[in-house]
Order: C-alpha cells, then structure tokens, then sequence
C-alpha cells in the first residue's frame, strides 16, 4: 500500500534535482510528471469516488490511460489505496488473499503507533485474528481453501476502518466463475457504505468486458458506475509532448510532434515511447540546461525507425491474424479489403468507395459480402485492424504502424516476380525503411505547413 505522504515525496523533485527522461516519459509506468487532466471522463471519475456506496468500473483499450487516471484520482482523494493486478488462473481467494496480504502492511505499521493501539485495542485484537488467518492460508497452499476468517465481509471491514479503496486490475483475466463472485463481493461493499461510506472496489479491465460486472447481477444496476477511459485526442497526446519537453528544456518541431501524434493514435503509452526514443537517438539523457534544446528531425526519424523495429513482429502478426484463411480458400477476401483500404489514408473510406474501388481492379473475391468481412475486421479475432468512424461514415486502419506495414507489405508484394502464393513475408528492415521513409515525408509536410502558416500570421 502506498500512501498519500509516499506519492508526494515521489511526484516532488527536490530543488536542484535534474529530471531524467525515464521521469518524463513513461511508457511502461502511470505518469506523473506529464499527467494531462482528461476532461469529462475525470469528472466523471471524481463523482463516482465521491458518492458514498457507489462501486466503479473502469474500461478502456490498454494504452488509453486508465490506471493513470485512477492512481492519480485516488492520491487526491483518498488516504490510501491498495491494488490487486489478477492474472490468469487466479481464484477469487487468492484473490482476496493478495487484498489480506497488502492490507497486513498497513495495518502492522498502524498497530505500531501507541495512540491507535489504545483507540482501537478491539480492532487490534480483531486484525491478529486476520493475521493468524493468513499465515495459515499462505501455509495450505490451497488456492480454493481459506480459513473461514478471511471473507470478502471481513476485507470490506477493514478496508472500511482504514477509509481505503481496493483497485482490481485487469478484471477481465479472471475465469467466469471467479467473475461471478467477485461482483458478488462488489455488492457486498454497496451494501456496507452505511457503515463504511468511503468503502469502494473499482474493477478495472478491457474495453467491453470490465461491464460484465453489472451484467452478472441486475441489482447492480444504477449502484455502479461504468466509466469509458477513450483514446487520448489529439490535443491531449500533444499536451503530454509539450509538458514532457518544457520539464526537459528541449523543443520538438512542429512536424516532429504532429508526427508524434498521428504515430500515437490515441495511444498514450505510444506517444511516450516515441518521445523517448527520439531523446534516447539524439543523446538526451537529462533535463538540459542552456545550449542545444532543439531535437533534430532526424532524431525523431530514428525514433520512429526504433519503434518499427522493436514492434514490427507484433504489427506483423497483428497482419497475418487479420488475414488468415484456410488453406484451400480460393480467394482472400480479408486482403482485399486490406489492400484496398490501405491506398485511402488515414482516414480510410465508406464501404460504396471501397466496393467500387474493388470491382474496377476486378480482384477476386466475395464481393457480395464485404459488409461481413469489415465487421469481422474490427474484431478482436481478427486482430482489430479497422475501426468505423460514425461521423464521417468511413472505415478507416486503426493503427498507423499497421497501415504503414500494409502499405509496404502490398508495395513488396507487387514488386515481386511470379507467384508468390502464401510465402511473401515482408522482412523487418525492409519495414523499417518503408516507415522512415513516410515518417520524414510527414514531418517535412508538416515544418512546410507550420512554416507557411507562421508566415501567413506575420
Ligand atoms: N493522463 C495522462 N497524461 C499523461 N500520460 C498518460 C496519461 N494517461 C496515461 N499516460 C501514459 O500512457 C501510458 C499508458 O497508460 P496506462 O498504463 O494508464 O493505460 P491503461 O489504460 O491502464 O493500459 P492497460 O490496459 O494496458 O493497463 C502510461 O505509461 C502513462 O505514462
Ligand atoms: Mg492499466
């Protein structure tokens, strides 16, 4: 457990003290330095923590931010919080175990102060119990068995005494069954808020499946609040670049940073990795002081090439599960579609545009159903390649690394003699140098146009 005291000594650098890029740009870990306020999705959030008996869920594609807002809403607003990360295979037990297991922590260092011990002598009687419970849990080694002690009733007490939160990351792990009972515990803790007003589980998972939560019980229904943690905007992942480089003392183009945002495409967690590729090629290990500020363009094209570099097996099997078809299939309509869409841009097409384009070329494949294999696209069995974009009516590439790995992949393809059949694989350098390429025409765009429009305002 981590408390309110402990985040502050992390977020405050002392004075003198030189920020790291691994400070400001942070990939992989909830960001502190370059945390942008979210809008109304925080509000939201802030509501929900402050109604007394109201349990949350949190959901949202991975990437998009939601353990960062929550840890950052939770040191606001409460004293302390514990958090369980369930992994597969896990049992509502050990489940409950893990919850024991934090809360022991804080309680052993409660228990220690004198002033609490004589307010509190029942409680402290009451937690040895618990204490004595868990060894003998840890003891068993029976992921299924605890000692009757250890219920969900008997956390949702202490947590409630302490005034904590109890945060379940990635919810959607868990098998069914375990679900099931842990929205049961949830219940539970609604039930509780007369007694303990600030007691609240917020469960956190992927998009869709953290709602499955109120869907087990019905009379969760209007007691939870089921909050959407959407992909950053593009002011929003330009922000984190503008916050990052000021606390650095260093300066991106404007091409390098629209770039960094097209890349990111919502994805937070993209657009810290690129900032940090693009100080790691151009040296940059610390905040500067006075002198070279100015990030090359050429340092930023290197940081796209590294990312294409490390991703690009993932990006390419992303590809392959969207297109796969069955050995003997005549035609493959997936990649028609693919190939098709690709030549669109970023913003893709409507399906009359895309249907049309594919009986001029004449390429054989179902073309009666194109409507099915769009929406299958957009699945996650088929990689969630596309996305629809209800306002414009087109269908569009959902990731820009996985559109530039379509474009270069097609571009290969037909440079190729002969019948290539099932075999071409698009090597990763040749990848690589596809994305540079692109990543500097981009940024040269862009300087061009921010060059213009700064001229235009003179
Ligand atoms: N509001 C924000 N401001 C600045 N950076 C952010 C913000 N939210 C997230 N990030 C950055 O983006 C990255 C991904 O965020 P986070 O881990 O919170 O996403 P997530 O939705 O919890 O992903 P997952 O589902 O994979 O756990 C983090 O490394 C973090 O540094
Ligand atoms: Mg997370």
């Amino acid at each position: 457990m981590i408390t309110k005291l402990e985040w502050k000594g992390m977020t405050d650098a002392a004075v003198g003290y030189k920020y790291s890029i691994f400070d400001v740009f942070t990939p992989t870990t909830p960001a502190k330095e370059t945390f942008v306020e979210r809008g109304n999705v925080q509000d939201l959030l802030v509501d929900a923590f402050k109604t007394p008996g109201k349990q949350i869920i949190v959901y949202g594609h991975s990437g998009s931010g939601k353990s960062t807002l929550i840890e950052r809403k939770l040191f606001e607003l409460y004293e302390k919080h514990i958090t369980t990360a369930c992994m597969r295979g896990m049992t509502f037990e050990s489940v409950l175990l893990d919850a024991f297991d934090q809360l022991d922590l804080y309680y052993e260092s409660l228990m220690k102060q004198s002033s609490v011990v004589s307010a509190n002598a029942e409680l402290r009687s009451q937690w040895a119990t618990i204490a004595a419970a868990k060894s003998k849990a840890h003891e068993l080694q029976n992921s299924r068995l605890l000692p009757p002690q250890l219920t969900a009733q008997s956390l949702a007490r202490f947590l409630g005494e302490v005034k904590a939160c109890w945060v379940l990351e990635d919810f959607h792990k868990l098998e069914e069954p375990e679900k099931i009972r842990l929205a049961q515990a949830m219940k539970m803790f609604m039930d509780m808020a007369r007694h303990y007003p600030e007691l609240k589980a917020v469960a956190v998972g992927a998009v869709a499946t953290a709602r499955e939560v109120v869907q087990y019980d019905q009379e969760m229904r209007g007691r939870v609040s089921e909050i959407e943690v959407p992909l950053m905007t593009d002011a929003e992942l330009k922000e984190i670049i503008r916050i990052g480089a000021s606390k650095l003392n260093i300066e991106f183009s404007k091409g390098a940073s629209a770039s960094i945002v097209l890349f990111s495409n919502g994805l937070a967690s993209t657009c810290h990795q690129l900032c940090l590729n693009a100080c790691i090629a151009h040296g940059i290990e610390s905040e500067r002081g006075d002198g070279d500020r100015r990030l090359s363009d050429e340092s930023f094209k290197r940081s796209i090439t590294m990312y294409a570099e490390s991703a690009s097996d993932s990006i390419r099997q992303r590809f392959e599960k969207a297109t796969k078809v069955k050995r003997r299939s005549k035609f493959n309509t997936y990649e028609v579609v693919l190939r098709h869409l690709s030549k669109f841009g970023p913003d893709g097409t409507t399906i009359g545009e895309l249907t049309r384009s594919i009986s001029e070329d004449g390429d054989d494949c179902d073309i009666n159903n194109l409507g099915r294999y769009i929406a299958l696209l957009q699945q996650q069995e088929r990689g969630g390649v596309l996305s629809f974009n209800a306002d414009s009516g087109k269908y569009f590439v959902s990731d820009p690394f996985v559109m530039s790995y379509m474009q270069a992949y097609f571009e290969s393809r037909s440079n190729r003699q002969g019948d290539l059949g099932d075999t071409f694989v698009l090597d990763n350098e040749r990848f690589a140098r596809f994305i540079t390429d692109r990543v500097l025409k981009s940024i040269l765009e862009q300087n061009d146009t921010a060059t213009s429009m700064t001229a235009l305002h003179l």
